[in-house]
């Protein structure tokens, strides 16, 4: 039987040490989010790094075996393949480019010969798993090169990348020293997928213009190969927010939540700490509706959860501790003994915990500078079948291209904002079911599955499409 492989460069979960051995935990981020609910089925796997390093033959056998149950696969990275390909390419050279802060890119060799030894890792132990038939799907830019790798090995195999980050113009992609080679890493793939029509319009623009290939409409022409660009706007398993939502206990716990906060109403935010989310500019926001809108004071509590993310790359620290200095001071400037402006936590909470911030919220605020998708919106979204609440949405995020009943702003524009917020928290009930209704359509109907189908089908159609020209 044909089975996907799906390979990333972190697994949907994470293996921690705990004083009786390992444990599992699920992984940050939107990708394990999405994806999590749907590998497992009809003998996929899916490979990837298990979130620690080991380099002791016995421990690794012991976590291999705790992940062969889920159908997860752990690839083993070093310390140094860690600081190298990962802090140091993945995210201080590919992230801050495609994320548009050339400003914070760190071009070293060492971490670009890390960054291809990482891949080629990759590609032998998929290698071994393969067989006739099988089809690869790579997730996201930590992966480039490897859709080139496999197919160097393998003529026939059907493969496919995904990229959940943005891509940039290729004015900016040109910075990177090694930028062809990563451009030729992806075009081994059959299908390229991402989110928005401009990131696979720019991901084009960067082949013709960088490494000179002809295209016809969305199909690159390359030695030996050609592939299809298109756009699949991931959804979120819908249904699961909605159950959750609508449990007793989580109901239960989000009465405890506003009741903590004195039923203020909530202004909830969740972001991994990056400065692609706009949290700092965010923060400023919430101080000018304080500042414009001084009848809120006391009114209203600003629940701002930021996940631990990257926390050894330079510019996330810089980050942490601007955000951790703002707060302060928002807190101190504004705030009484019987209120706190932000409630702020730096934590990693359970899924249930989320859903019941989500139901207990009656504002969510997603507000990226730049985001490939960004699926917190989603699951605002998802949480709301019953009740209120009103989403303002960055029109920077790949998901605002589909979310369009929700309060869009720029996210640079603090003034703007801070009205959004204003509007938000005194909008008409009959306003906000109507526009909940309108983003509930898109999140229900553009969910997961359908993202799953109608990626797989296009891969398993363009492949066929490959075989009968061959066969001409
Ligand atoms: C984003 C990326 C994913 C990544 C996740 C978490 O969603 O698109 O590829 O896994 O962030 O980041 P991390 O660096 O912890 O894997």
């Amino acid at each position: 039987m044909r089975k996907t492989i799906i390979v990333s460069n972190r697994l949907p979960v994470k293996v921690l040490r705990s004083a009786t051995g390992f444990i599992l935990q699920t992984s940050e981020g939107g990708l394990a989010t999405g994806l999590g609910s749907i590998y497992n089925q009809a003998g996929n796997i899916w490979i990837g790094w298990p979130g620690i390093c080991t380099e002791d033959a016995a421990e690794q056998e012991q976590i291999r075996l705790l992940l062969q149950e889920f159908n997860l696969i752990p690839v083993f990275l070093t310390k140094e393949a860690i600081e190298r390909f990962y802090e140091g390419f993945s995210n201080e050279v590919i992230w801050p480019i495609c994320h548009y802060h050339p400003s914070y890119a760190v071009y070293k060799e060492e971490n670009w010969s890390s960054y291809q030894q990482v891949n080629t890792i990759f590609a032998r132990q998929i290698q071994q798993l393969v067989v006739a038939g099988d089809e690869v799907w790579i997730h996201d830019y930590q992966l480039m090169l490897l859709p080139e790798l496999l197919r160097q090995q393998n003529d026939l195999l059907s493969i496919a990348y995904f990229q959940h980050i943005p891509f940039p113009s290729h004015e900016l992609f040109r910075l990177i020293p090694w930028r062809n080679q990563l451009l030729r890493g992806i075009l081994g793939a059959d299908l390229i997928g991402f989110h928005t029509y401009d990131d696979s319009r720019y991901f084009i623009d960067a082949c013709v213009h960088l490494l000179d290939l002809k295209t016809r409409k969305n199909l690159v022409k390359h030695v030996g190969n050609s592939s299809y660009v298109e756009a699949y706007p991931m959804g979120i398993d819908n249904k699961k927010f909605e159950r959750l939502a609508a449990s007793p206990q989580v109901i239960a716990r989000a009465a405890v939540i506003k009741a903590a906060f004195n039923e203020s109403q909530l202004i909830l935010s969740i972001d991994r700490l990056d400065y692609s989310k706009g949290i700092i500019e965010r923060i400023h926001a919430y101080e000018q509706l304080l500042i414009q809108y001084p009848q809120y004071k006391k009114k209203v509590v600003y629940y701002m959860l930021v996940v631990p993310s990257r926390d050894a790359v330079s510019q996330y620290k810089i980050l942490k501790d601007e955000i951790d200095r703002l707060v302060g001071s928002v807190n101190a400037r504004y705030g009484s003994s019987d209120w706190t402006p932000i409630a702020y936590f730096y934590n990693t909470y359970p899924i249930e915990e989320l859903s019941a911030l989500y139901v207990a919220a009656s504002v969510c605020l997603v507000t990226p500078i730049r985001d490939g998708m960004n699926l917190v919106c989603k699951e605002f979204i998802a949480s709301k079948r019953h009740g209120k609440g009103v989403l303002i949405l960055s029109e920077l995020a790949g998901s605002a291209k589909e979310l369009i009943d929700a309060i869009l702003v720029n996210p640079c524009e603090i003034n703007g904002v801070a009205h959004a917020i204003a509007n938000s928290l005194s909008m008409p009930e009959e306003e906000q079911r109507a526009r909940l209704d309108g983003s509930l359509e898109n999140v229900s109907t553009y969910n997961i599955d359908h993202w799953v189908q109608q990626f797989t089908t296009r891969l398993r159609e363009i492949k066929s499409l490959q075989q009968s020209e061959m066969s001409r």
